[in-house]
């Protein structure tokens, strides 16, 4: 681990119920365990056109998040990754960076920020930014000048190659929104290269002056507070320099009617480790945190994001649990040990921005509620950094566009009715029962769901059986007993085919978590030999889930979380 390397520090003073004692010398504060903040911390996922509008254009803004800060606090929330919510065109909604060192208008103004990180500041809540490192907007400055001739200034800064003949690409390679990922410019007589929409041109990583602009946005932005980043897309920051055609997986075309190809040549370069590492030089400075979208396939891919002794990604998502859509104890024992074994901290995520909602991946259509409860249980329980989504936390739905006139995400439209787009998953956060559920006076910019009326904040915050209270509930224990924040995991019963059950112990503390994964009760006879404890005291349960000694009766998705005891 960085820690053990690089940082010696002990821990001075007592720990405190629920609080990290800490020590600040010249590199990171870390505990007693050597764990840095963001390995306690809990992060959310704000995507800010839907999260609040406090001047009821339709859109979310900065304003909007600020004012809901202390809802944020309160829910036990440390760490806010806003996505991109800088100058941009707004084609792939903010993925289309048009300056990387501003606020576009629509979210409000750098002194919106700057009151942004200040209030968030006060509350303990770190301010993550999303930095979009393989492609800029095509209105991007660089770009403009890029296209504009041959000989440019910018013009290597973005990957310009010639046809291989008349209105022919220089290769095979198709975008992963549709079409080639190669578009023609008539004024050079060039292709540029896009692995999204053309209105995202590929920066062109082996130009180092690329780099050392991209390197200097993330210490403007340190500068201003942020403490840190969430990479956008990592996996395809390089191009094979020969560009060697993709090969075909099989026969047939996608939603969009392109070749299936294996993206051989265009993602998971190694080139991209020396990017991260360099990335990780200058975050370090600022004791500031690298998440990272890498869609890794096994933890061998894994560990090569965390890099060596984690001199690469703190945090590189692991997308896993996201497919896993089904409840099935023996599936997440399985990927629990993987990440365990990791070379680095692991990370959660149930939900985001570009898939269905976790809400609807696990939901049975009648436990619904029930089982957004198991989940939360599962991966805020677990040994490493959850990150939220949004709106996961009372249980909201994706509803997807059903007309294809409606759709706002491109993709929905070129791929319908297949591909519906990521609309769905990106509604308006529900705060309250009336109109347009308390986000906004004005019109949405997407349909609020009619979810709204049963699934909000403020009806929630009312029913302590609702999912927001949950939430809260397992966050609080989250941040005040040790063995969740500092534990190991150790995987309990794991022949039980309906029930997931696992302890995490630290020192002379325990504590054991048993999810029904089924819609029937059940009976678990805990297996607590090598453990050294013998029975379990409820912390937190729902319904009728109980314990008796190490017999823990669950119901149908019932959740038990106790505390061991000799
Ligand atoms: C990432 C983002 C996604 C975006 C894409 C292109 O996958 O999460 O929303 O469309 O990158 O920037
Ligand atoms: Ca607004």
């Amino acid at each position: 681990m960085r820690i053990a390397l690089r940082v010696v520090v002990f821990l001075v003073g007592a720990w405190l119920a629920g609080s990290i004692a800490v020590a600040q010398t010249s590199s990171h504060a870390v505990d007693a365990e050597g764990h840095q903040w963001w390995q306690h911390a809990v992060f959310y996922e704000i995507y800010p056109r839907s999260f609040a509008d406090s001047n009821n254009d339709g859109i979310g803004d900065l304003k909007g998040i600020a004012s809901k800060l202390d809802y944020l606090e309160d829910l036990g929330v440390d760490a806010i990754w806003i996505t991109p919510c800088f100058p941009s065109p707004q084609v792939d909604f903010g993925y289309d960076v048009s300056d990387y060192e501003n606020i576009d208008p629509m979210y409000g103004t750098l002194a919106d920020f700057d009151l942004l990180a200040n209030e968030a500041k006060k509350r303990g809540i770190h301010i993550i930014l999303d930095f979009v490192v393989n492609h800029t907007s095509d209105q991007h400055k660089w770009f403009l000048d890029s296209k504009s001739s041959s000989t440019s200034a910018h013009r290597d800064w973005y990957v310009w190659r010639d046809g291989k003949g008349p209105g022919e690409p220089p290769n095979n390679w198709v975008s992963t929104f549709g079409g080639s990922a190669w578009k023609f410019d008539p004024v050079t007589n060039q292709y540029y290269y896009h692995y999204f929409y053309a209105e995202q041109p590929d920066l062109n990583w082996r130009n180092p002056a690329v780099a050392g602009a991209m390197f200097d946005v993330t210490r403007w932005w340190y500068k201003r507070g942020v403490a840190g980043f969430r990479l956008d897309a990592v996996d395809t920051l390089f191009e094979d320099p020969d560009l060697r055609d993709n090969p075909i997986l099989r026969p047939g075309t996608n939603h969009f009617g392109d070749p299936i190809e294996q993206d051989k040549f265009n993602t998971k370069l190694p080139e991209v480790h020396e990017v991260l590492r360099g990335l990780c030089k200058v975050a370090d400075k600022s004791n500031a945190v690298l998440i990272g979208e890498t869609w890794t396939a096994d933890v061998a891919e894994l560990n090569r994001y965390y890099g060596e002794g984690s001199n690469e990604l703190q945090l590189p998502m692991d997308f896993l649990f996201t497919m896993v859509n089904k409840l099935s104890p023996a599936e997440f024992r399985k990927q629990i040990a993987a990440v365990n074994g990791a070379s680095g901290w692991p990370t959660f995520v149930i939900s985001n921005h570009d898939i269905v909602r976790s809400y609807d991946r696990y939901g049975d259509g009648e436990h619904n509620d029930q089982i957004a409860k198991l989940m939360a249980a599962l991966y805020l329980t677990l040994r490493g950094t959850p990150i939220m989504y949004y709106g996961e936390e009372i249980g909201m739905k994706t509803t997807p566009p059903t007309r294809r006139e409606d759709v706002k995400d491109p993709i929905g439209r070129t791929g319908w009715p297949e591909e519906k787009g990521r609309d769905g998953e990106r509604t308006p956060m529900q705060w309250d029962g009336s109109e347009n559920a308390g986000f906004s006076k004005g019109t949405p910019w997407l349909p609020v769901p009619a979810t709204s009326k049963t699934h909000n904040v403020a009806d929630e915050a009312k029913d302590p059986n609702s999912v927001l209270e949950f939430y809260k509930k397992v966050l609080k224990l989250r941040h005040a007993n040790l063995a969740l924040l500092e534990g190991n995991y150790a995987a309990v019963n794991e022949s039980d085919a309906n029930v997931l059950s696992y302890v995490r112990m630290y020192r002379d503390r325990g504590v054991v978590v048993a999810l029904n994964m089924s819609n029937a009760p059940q009976k678990v006879t805990l297996e607590l030999k090598a453990t050294g404890f013998a029975s379990a005291k409820s912390l937190l349960a729902t319904g009728e889930s109980g314990a008796k000694g190490n017999e823990v009766s669950l119901e149908p998705y019932g959740v038990f979380i106790g505390q061991l005891a000799k």
